[in-house]
């Protein structure tokens, strides 16, 4: 069976982007994959956190990843910090990299724009990332599409490592991405990917989010002037993207809705699209009101971590001896 590993940062905000990217990729992988799925806490501290809320936000998204429909019987489930072999592998793996291949990736580039200095881990969180999922001799990476380059770095870095020090060390990955959904954008700006940090909360749908304030998200979503419901990436981004979120939240091709909503305006076609996403998110909050209580969440993640603590272990040691490290 192929291996798959993924994370989500714990910062808050989990909104519609990571479901339809990434986590909805998660639950269809289990079905026949050897799943893992980290709350990534040690990369969340590339930028300051409140410990308090930290730790309250690792819990959330351990029991988002739940209330999505991410089993525990067939996935591992764990927070990254709870497994050192994150941390020494990606000091080792920061010895493999260059600062050019580094200050080069988009992420960094926007988040350092016009700053003479920033914290050193915004830097090197990608070489973080791919010591995570090189731990796992990991097949494939369900992601969103803003995450491309750091999966290249990653199979970079292993390609390169594999050259210089034994072409087992490391087995090289592959990111997956959706055909719909990979890269959700802001509802008050088109132009701009949906994002946890935003400002402004209409921009985003959180999963948790009560049904007036999706119905409030939706109805405000910034469109066009034309009133024609048509897929249009490029003239009609707003409506491109709500077409997207409709589509894949009812499972109707974008075509159908199309000619559903033929002559109609935008308000019918918000109008539904609030009903199907209170629909597809209403269960999701119930369940997580339920597991985010229960003391089970925490046997989970202790399970998940030893679990992946096994075979962390076994990789560790690969890549000590292949480096030339310690006795
Ligand atoms: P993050 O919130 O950065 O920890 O992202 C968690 C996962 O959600 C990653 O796989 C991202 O690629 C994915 N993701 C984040 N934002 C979006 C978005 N706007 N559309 C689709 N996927 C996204
Ligand atoms: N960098 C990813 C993000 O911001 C989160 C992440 C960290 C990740 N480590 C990972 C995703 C390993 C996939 C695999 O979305």
């Amino acid at each position: 069976m192929k291996r798959v590993f993924s994370g989500v940062q714990p910062t808050g905000n989990i909104h519609l982007g990571n479901y339809l990217g990434a986590l909805r990729q998660f639950v269809e992988l289990q079905e026949d994959h050897e799943c893992i799925y980290c709350i990534v806490d040690e990369h969340a501290i590339t930028v300051p956190q409140d410990p308090k809320e930290l730790k309250q936000h690792i819990l959330d998204v351990a029991a988002l990843y739940l209330a999505v429909g991410v089993d525990p019987r067939k996935s591992i489930v764990f927070v990254q910090s709870q497994v050192s072999g994150h941390a020494e592998l990606g000091w080792i793996l920061n010895c493999a990299s260059n600062t050019g291949e580094l200050y080069r990736m988009t992420q960094f580039k926007s988040k350092s724009q016009g700053k003479e200095s920033v914290g050193t881990g915004l830097l090197t969180y990608p070489v973080l990332m791919a010591a995570d999922i090189l731990l796992y001799d990991t097949d494939i990476v369900p992601v969103g599409n803003d995450q491309k380059q750091h999966i290249e770095l990653t199979r970079d870095l292993a390609i390169r490592v594999n050259h210089f020090y034994g072409k087992d060390t490391f087995v090289v990955p592959e990111g997956r991405f959706m055909k719909e959904g990979a890269r959700i954008m802001a509802l008050d700006d088109p132009t701009s990917k949906m994002s946890k940090s935003a400002t402004n909360v209409h921009s985003r749908i959180s999963l948790l989010d009560d049904n007036n304030k999706i119905k409030k998200s939706i109805m405000k979503a910034t469109t066009d002037s034309d009133g024609v419901v048509r897929f249009d990436v490029e003239n009609k981004p707003g409506i491109s993207n709500l077409l997207t979120i409709y589509s894949v939240l009812s499972g109707t091709p974008i075509a159908d809705l199309e000619k559903q909503y033929e002559g109609q305006g935008y308000g019918n076609f918000k109008k539904d699209l609030v009903e199907v996403t209170v629909e597809a998110l209403t269960p999701i909050r119930d369940r997580f009101n339920e597991i985010r209580q229960s003391p089970e969440l925490i046997e989970v993640l202790k399970d998940g971590a030893e679990r992946a603590d096994a075979i962390a272990q076994v990789t560790m040691k690969r890549v000590r001896n292949a480096f030339g490290l310690g006795l």
